[in-house]
C-alpha cells in the first residue's frame, strides 16, 4: 500500500463554474471556499498530515485588477471566518509564496491565522499564495550565490538538500499526490521541484463542485499506483 502523507491540489475551474451559470467569475471563487472546507475535511478523514492548496499563482496577477481584488477579499474573509474552526479542529494553517505583494489587510489576517493555529497537530493546511515555482528557484539560486560570493559556502557544497532548504515552499515531505480539478492537465508552475515523483490525478469536476467523494476517488486511484522512484518495483518493495 502506498503511504499517503501529503496531498496538493490545484483548485481550478472557478471562473468556468460561474460563467456556466451566467454569473460573474467571482461567484465561482466564492463557491470555491466551500470546496476548500470539504477538501480539508476529507484530508482529516484520511489522516493525511499535509494538505497544500494552490490559491493564487504569481501569474494570476495578470488577471483583471477587479478579479484580483475580489479574490483577495474572499481570501481575507475565509481566513477571518475560519481561524477559530481551524484551531478547534487541530488544523495548522500557513502560507508560502511572496508576501511583499499581498494587500496589507490580507497579510494581517494571514499572520493572525498562522499565529493562532500554530499548535495544530492534526493537519498542516498550506496555502500557496502569490506562489510560482520559477520565481522560488531564482530566489533560492540568488541566496546561495550571494553566500558563495561572500565565501560562506563553496559552490560545490550546493546539493539537493541545501537547495531545497532555500525554497519558500518549505521543507515538508513532497506531495505524494497532486490533484488538479477542471480537466486541465498541467502544473501551471506549481511545486515544480517537489512534484518530481508526485502522482498526478486529474479530476474533471470544476473546483466549486469538488466533493469529499472526489477526494476519496483520487486517494483510491493513488493507492493502486506503482511508485518506483527510478528503481524497480522489486527493489522498492524490499526497501519498504
Ligand atoms: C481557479 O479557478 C482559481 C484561481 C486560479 C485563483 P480559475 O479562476 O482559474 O477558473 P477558470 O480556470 O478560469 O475556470
Ligand atoms: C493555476 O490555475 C493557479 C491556481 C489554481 C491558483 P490557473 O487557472 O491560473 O492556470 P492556467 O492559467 O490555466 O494554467
Ligand atoms: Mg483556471
Amino acid at each position: 500500500m502506498n503511504q499517503l502523507t501529503h496531498v496538493a491540489i490545484i483548485m481550478d475551474g472557478n471562473g468556468r463554474w460561474a460563467t456556466e451559470r451566467g454569473m460573474p467569475r467571482w461567484k465561482g471563487h466564492e463557491a470555491g471556499a466551500d470546496a476548500v472546507r470539504r477538501a480539508t475535511k476529507a484530508a482529516c478523514r484520511h489522516e493525511i498530515s499535509h494538505l497544500t492548496l494552490f490559491a493564487f499563482s504569481s501569474e494570476n496577477w495578470r488577471r483583471p485588477a477587479k478579479e484580483v481584488h475580489i479574490l483577495f477579499s474572499l481570501l481575507r474573509r475565509y481566513l477571518e471566518s475560519e481561524t477559530a474552526a481551524l484551531v478547534e479542529k487541530g488544523i495548522r494553517l500557513s502560507a508560502f509564496g511572496r508576501r511583499d505583494r499581498l494587500p496589507a489587510a490580507v497579510l494581517q489576517s494571514l499572520l493572525f491565522a498562522e499565529e493562532r493555529t500554530r499548535g495544530g497537530e492534526r493537519l498542516h493546511l498550506r496555502l500557496a499564495l502569490d506562489y510560482g515555482a520559477r520565481h522560488e528557484f531564482i530566489e533560492a539560486a540568488r541566496s546561495l550565490a550571494r553566500e558563495a560570493a561572500r565565501g560562506i559556502i563553496l559552490p560545490d557544497q550546493i546539493d539537493e538538500d541545501l537547495f531545497e532548504k532555500r525554497l519558500s515552499s518549505g521543507v515538508v515531505p513532497p506531495p505524494d499526490l497532486i490533484i488538479r480539478t477542471s480537466g486541465e492537465r498541467r502544473l501551471s508552475n506549481f511545486l515544480l521541484w517537489q512534484a518530481a515523483y508526485s502522482e498526478l490525478y486529474f479530476c474533471p469536476r470544476l473546483w466549486p463542485d469538488f466533493e469529499e467523494r472526489d477526494f476519496d476517488k483520487a486517494v483510491e486511484d493513488y493507492a493502486l499506483r506503482q511508485r518506483r522512484f527510478g528503481s524497480t518495483r522489486r527493489a522498492v518493495c524490499l526497501a519498504g
